[in-house]
């Protein structure tokens, strides 16, 4: 980390605090001036840290810097895992699909260690886990990366390896998004419906490695 990121943490911490509330809200909950957190936004603007608009809202830039703290801090207080728990649903039977596309089971096999069983287990994350997700969605996880099969162009993935209900596999998602969603994606080795005897609906716990 830079010293001018390691400088604005703090700021970016408080802000985080208040993201989605107006400035003067914001400075009552935050016990500063009005003035002096115009002035803060305004640097943490300019240096692409804070979106534009009414109410305090921080970018991917920012998102991306505090993702980078949480992540030294999981390592200081030496956690390598996060657990998430959902439940089971069904998706579009897309997930078959992709994985069956050389490119990506190819890069599973090199990067993940096993060869993927043809499809994702979505899982619908319980409200309290969102946050997880979003941190997630900031980490660089293994990248998987993109290519084109002549016909079409596919984008990059990035993965975590996981444990589901303690059966290895990974969660799998697009490596930049700005539409994160209460839905993961798992690929494993082996069906888990059939591994783990699931239905749509059940409960399932998550063990990310981080
Ligand atoms: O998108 P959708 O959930 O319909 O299915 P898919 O991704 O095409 O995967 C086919 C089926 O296998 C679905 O029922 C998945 O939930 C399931 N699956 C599984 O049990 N274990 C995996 N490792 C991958 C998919």
């Amino acid at each position: 980390m830079e010293c001018q990121e390691r400088r604005l943490i703090g700021d970016l911490i408080a802000l985080s605090y208040v993201e989605g509330l107006s400035v003067a809200e914001a400075a009552k909950r935050l016990c500063v001036t009005r003035q002096g957190l115009y002035k803060l936004l305004k640097q943490l603007r300019n240096e692409g840290y804070v979106a534009e608009g009414p109410l305090i809202k921080i970018t991917q830039k920012g998102r991306d810097l505090l993702s980078s703290v949480l992540r030294d801090l999981l390592r200081y207080f030496n956690i390598a895992s996060i657990r998430l728990i959902g439940r089971v649903i069904s998706g579009l039977g897309e997930g078959a699909f992709y994985i069956s596309l050389e490119g990506y089971r190819r890069a599973i096999e090199e990067k993940l260690g096993f060869t993927p069983f043809p499809g994702t287990l979505n899982i619908k994350l319980d409200p309290q886990y969102l946050p997880y997700r979003r941190y997630l969605d900031g980490l660089p996880g293994i990248v998987i990366p993109g290519f084109t099969n002549g016909l079409r162009t596919y984008g990059g993935v990035k993965a975590f390896k996981a444990k589901i209900n303690g059966v290895e596999g990974a969660v799998v998602m697009p490596e930049r998004t700005h539409h994160p969603t209460d839905v993961i994606e798992i690929v494993a080795p082996v069906k888990l419906r059939d591994a783990l005897n699931l239905k749509d609906g059940d409960i399932v716990e998550v063990e990310i490695l981080l």
